[in-house]
């Protein structure tokens, strides 16, 4: 998978951005300031600002997506950039053009930025290693892999609530199994210095020897969550499951979901977290996702500053460091 070799230029600058791992704190930091300073322009009767006028960017979505689509959208028309969706339904993708040969018709309209979800691990690479050199290429989430964009508006949104990453625990749960989220997550929040950082879950939805990336495992929700800062929820990826690995959503909900009982184990200031889209009743309890301590909405709002932010530095028109 993707390493420091394609993501970065020979001066360490952003060109593609595919995965956290790898990338150093410096790098997530700046994404972080630039995304500060890019929270303005949504405020603004006039939500634009230049720096990627005349940059054409075409959203590649092979997979469903409502937020990462429509904000990746927002913030390059929050930059100024012309933007395409191709509808893949519609594509000539269907008729069996591969994505190579779809890739290559696109680049010929002189695209300067693909944005790429997909359900194969691997294919935003695939395609960052195939474009020309002023092409760039953002991950919006492929399979199982990586989801880099969601997990830094997460940690946009943490540092907002929380300041200092060095003194958090964090319990990330559910279905780490099958989550491009949460292994970004688990990245970001390591190079960031988070001291603790927990999964929670089933054995069956907890990957074999993911203590390897750092993390403490659980698997009663009660002693997971106690006295954490963060709790961040996975949606159940029934999509992604090969078999039944779970007797059903409502025997989950009985173990797993976040009820306000079970959420009076962290702190009392603790923020609920999820990517979305939510499984109410399954991974969370309405009364949690639409309380006082959710941020859920304000992690959407937050994702069109991080995705200006890491857009405009893949094009070399936002400091590359803070
Ligand atoms: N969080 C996330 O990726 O949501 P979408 O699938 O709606 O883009």
């Amino acid at each position: 998978m993707a390493n420091d070799s394609i993501q970065l230029d020979s001066q360490g600058r952003l060109k593609h951005f595919l995965t956290i791992e790898h990338l150093p704190k410096s790098l997530l930091t700046a994404i972080l300031d630039n995304a500060e300073r890019f929270t303005v322009v949504g405020d603004r009767a006039v939500k634009k600002v230049p720096l990627l006028r005349g940059k054409t960017v075409v959203n590649l979505f092979f997979e469903p997506s409502t937020r990462t689509r429509t904000t990746f959208e927002l913030a390059a028309k929050r930059l100024s950039a012309d933007v395409m969706n191709l509808n893949i339904e519609a594509s000539a993708a269907k008729k069996g053009e591969s994505l190579a040969d779809t890739l290559r018709t696109l680049e010929a309209m002189q695209t300067d930025m693909f944005v790429v979800r997909h359900h194969e691990s691997g294919a935003p690479e695939f395609i960052a290693r195939q474009v020309g050199p002023e092409v760039s290429v953002i991950n919006a989430g492929d399979g199982r892999h990586a989801h880099p964009t969601q997990a830094m508006l997460d940690m946009f949104t943490i540092r907002r609530y929380k300041r200092d990453f060095t003194r958090l625990k964090v319990a990330i749960v559910g279905d780490v199994a099958h989550s491009r989220v949460a292994r970004s997550e688990i990245h970001a929040l390591t190079t960031l210095g988070v001291p603790e950082i927990r999964v929670v879950g089933p054995k069956t939805l907890l990957p074999r020897g993911i203590e390897a990336m750092g993390v403490d495992v659980h698997h009663s929700l009660e002693t997971g969550l106690e006295g954490v800062d963060v709790v961040m929820m996975l949606r159940l990826q029934q999509e992604r499951m090969q078999s039944a690995l779970l007797p059903s959503g409502h025997e989950y909900f009985h173990t797993f979901g976040l009820t306000p009982a079970r959420l009076r184990r962290a702190k009392p200031d603790a923020i609920v977290m999820h990517p979305g889209p939510i499984n109410r009743g399954v991974e969370i309890d309405s009364a949690v996702a639409d309380g006082k301590q959710s941020v859920i909405l304000q992690q959407v709002t937050h994702g069109i500053a991080v995705r200006m932010a890491v857009m405009s530095m893949a094009m070399g028109t936002a400091a590359q460091a803070s």
